[in-house]
């Protein structure tokens, strides 16, 4: 990975810490994106001190809002000529319903819109960089989650932190193989996958009770961060899947994604209202 520059979203904690430490160690230049600049800045450290490279910087954003993320990537734009591969990692389950900076439901607005609108806005600098690789962290919770084209920001149903996790997970890969189809013959490739079952902050430091004893009885079986990182370096460095494109990846395989996320009306219906809750259009 020498000579590369990789972007990785969320590399504060959990899989992003270990991923951005990873490409660290594979020699990559990397910039760590963080929510909070002290976590940030503790993380830097760390990565520095761990990997023993200087080439780690660091950025600050909330992915849930568009004027931080059109202000990240305007940075990335300024100080960096290549960008070879970007990690849309950040993510959150969202306890209670809440809207973001633009009014947007926060799950949505953090997990999927964010990431969406930085792609688009790196898309020229990734293309000028081919091959490049665009890698989204999802989560299997999308298998179970059902889409409601009429209500993704619960609005009219009853919020639920994991329903509306598992549904920002759906449109992450349903937007994975809509923009992987528009990006043939570019160079850039894009896929999306599934870390694994990982003992990270996104349990939560004070779950409801049903779910801290769930959580309780599955975390001896769960990945440490840096297992959970393995699935998202692989489909950012090996040579394996240089050419692969719009696949979702489970244990760094090849991987069926739900149904619903690779129904071709249903991806032109995500895409299409990605583009307007951006405010962006793909070119
Ligand atoms: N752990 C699992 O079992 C599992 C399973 C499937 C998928 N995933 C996915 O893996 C990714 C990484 O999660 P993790 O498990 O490593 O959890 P984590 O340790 O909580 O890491 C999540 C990262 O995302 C950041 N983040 C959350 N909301 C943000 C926002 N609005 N703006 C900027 N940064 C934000 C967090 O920053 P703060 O520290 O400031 O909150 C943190 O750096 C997520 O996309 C998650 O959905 C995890």
């Amino acid at each position: 990975m020498s000579g590369k520059t990789c972007v990785v979203t969320g590399a504060n904690s959990g899989i992003g810490k270990e991923t951005a430490l990873g490409l660290a160690q594979m020699g990559a230049h990397v910039v760590i994106v963080c929510r909070n600049a002290d976590k940030g800045k503790a993380a830097l450290e760390d990565i520095r001190s761990v990997s023993g490279s200087l080439q780690v910087d660091l950025l600050i954003v909330d992915m849930s809002s568009q004027a931080s993320v059109r202000e990240l990537a305007k940075q990335i734009l300024e100080r960096y000529p290549r960008l070879d591969v970007l990690i849309n990692n950040a993510g959150a389950a969202v306890p209670k319903r809440g809207v973001s900076a633009d009014g947007i439901e926060m799950t949505v607005a953090a997990n999927h819109l964010g990431g969406a609108l930085l792609t688009f806005l790196l898309l020229d600098l990734l293309k000028s960089s081919a091959p490049s690789r665009i890698i989204n962290v999802s989560s299997q919770a999308h298998q179970g989650a059902k889409i409601d084209m009429a209500d993704l920001q619960y609005e009219r149903r009853k919020y639920s932190s994991i329903r509306a996790y598992g549904q920002s997970k759906v449109l992450m890969n349903a937007f994975t193989f809509e923009l992987a189809r528009r990006l043939e013959g570019t160079g850039v490739t894009v896929n999306c996958l599934h870390p694994g079952v990982v003992a990270t902050n996104i349990w939560g430091t004070n779950p409801p009770l049903p779910f801290k004893l769930l959580i309780a009885l599955i975390k001896p079986f769960m990945l440490n961060s840096k297992q959970g990182a393995e699935c998202t370096l692989y489909a950012a460095a090996s040579p394996d899947v240089a050419q692969s494109s719009g696949k979702y990846f489970v244990k760094s395989k090849i991987a069926e994604s739900s149904r619903q996320s690779r129904d071709p009306k249903l991806m032109g219906e995500i895409w299409q209202w990605t583009e307007r809750m951006i405010g962006q259009a793909f070119s």
